[in-house]
């Protein structure tokens, strides 16, 4: 876990440098805990070096992100004519590395996630066309052409796949498939058989995922009296523990303890709730959940009323906090995302959609670009 720019960020590790790494860490000591970029780094190490290089990507737009997996530095990914919303990238696998399956894809999945903490919400991508791995590597974390041929990231997107519909005996072969991917977020259900009419699981599961993933970990409370746990499941690894409004006896309170622990606190609405209920919170909500189904099962249809109360939420939030995001779950597929990202939601959950494909990587892209 580290901070960019006083926010919490789940990357597997980011350092950085200018292009011109030597001349950078000659000029300024500061900036140079690293002397040879092949070396593998610690933690405290890269920590370091990304509160030094704030200051720097604010100062001349441009950016190196070293690439860490495994304790070895296998890319590095440069951002230039950063405007404080948008930029450009390119990328360098370290070849040695290449041959290692997935490391391209995870590094750049790793660097958007690091972009979207510098607030970043679009990167332009210039690809040698001749270059077909290259070409294929953009696609499958989220970039697709424009009409001027180039490859475009729209970083206001964000699919959070739910492991509800994970195969469970294979849950880290799934966790690792979903750090490859270009899904930014995980989803966690958790049910308690009385809040809705079924049963998923609890902390052990939890604390399972969050020790594999690498991604932000969406926590969904689907329970009753949420205030006897969320400080637990903030503590477990959930970088936003959600609970219902219908289940909250005390507003504040869930809000409070969740910011307490540490965690972003999302407040959920199920179908039949209209979101100006929740008018009086949003000044303190980090994110509002849009439920489009019935919460309790995954595989349901989307209910298109939602939509309209997105909207609605949507105006909300811009008057009174426009940093609270809008997350949808039930019933999302590529055939509906464009609709829904389109009325203003930010996050898409998307359970069935994901693990029910052939090819639950290349779902999450065409979800992501529907
Ligand atoms: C439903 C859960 C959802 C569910 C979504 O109660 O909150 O997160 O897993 O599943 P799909 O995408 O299959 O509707
Ligand atoms: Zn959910």
């Amino acid at each position: 876990m580290v901070e960019l720019q006083g926010k919490r960020c789940r990357l597997r590790s980011v350092v950085s440098s200018d292009v011109d790494t030597t001349l950078l860490w000659e000029n300024d000591p500061a900036l140079a805990p690293f002397s040879d970029p092949h070396e593998p780094y610690t933690r405290e190490q890269i920590e370091v070096f990304i509160a030094n290089q704030q200051a720097g990507l604010a100062a001349n737009g441009q950016l190196r992100l070293m690439i860490e997996l495994d304790g070895r530095a296998i890319g590095a990914l440069d951002i230039f004519d950063y405007d404080g919303s948008s930029a450009e990238v390119g990328i360098l696998i370290y070849e040695q590395q290449m041959r290692r399956k997935g490391y391209a894809t995870e590094a750049l999945n790793t660097f958007k996630a690091a972009a979207r903490s510098f607030n970043i919400e679009r990167l332009t991508a210039v690809i040698n066309e001749d270059n077909e791995a290259s070409r294929a590597l953009f696609c499958r974390c989220g970039f697709t052409k424009d009409s001027n041929n180039k490859y475009i990231c729209n970083m206001k997107r964000v699919v959070a796949p739910s492991i509800l519909s994970a195969d469970f005996g294979n849950l880290e072969r799934d966790t690792q498939m979903l750090n490859r991917s270009a899904a930014e977020w995980v989803h966690v259900d958790v049910m308690d058989g009385v809040f809705v009419p079924n049963i998923s699981f609890g902390f052990p599961v939890l604390k399972a995922v969050t020790k594999v993933s690498t991604k932000v970990i969406d926590t969904h409370l689907m329970i009753c009296d949420p205030i006897r746990y969320v400080e637990q499941f903030a503590k477990a690894g959930s970088d936003y523990v959600t609970f219902h409004y219908e289940a909250a006896a005390d507003i504040d309170a869930c809000i409070d303890a969740i910011h307490n622990a540490g965690a972003k606190a999302g407040i959920s609405i199920k179908p039949a709730t209209e979101p100006e209920v929740l008018e009086q919170w949003l000044h303190k909500t980090d994110m509002v959940l849009v439920m489009s189904v019935e919460p309790g099962f995954g595989g349901q249809s989307f209910m298109p009323y939602s939509l309209d109360k997105v909207r609605r939420l949507k105006t909300m939030i811009e008057r009174i906090n426009p940093n609270c995001i809008i997350e949808i779950d039930g019933g999302i597929s590529a055939s509906n995302a464009a609709e829904v990202f389109g009325a203003g939601v930010d996050v898409v959950v998307a359970g069935s959609a994901v693990f029910c494909a052939e090819s639950p990587e290349d779902e999450i892209v065409k979800i992501l670009n529907a």
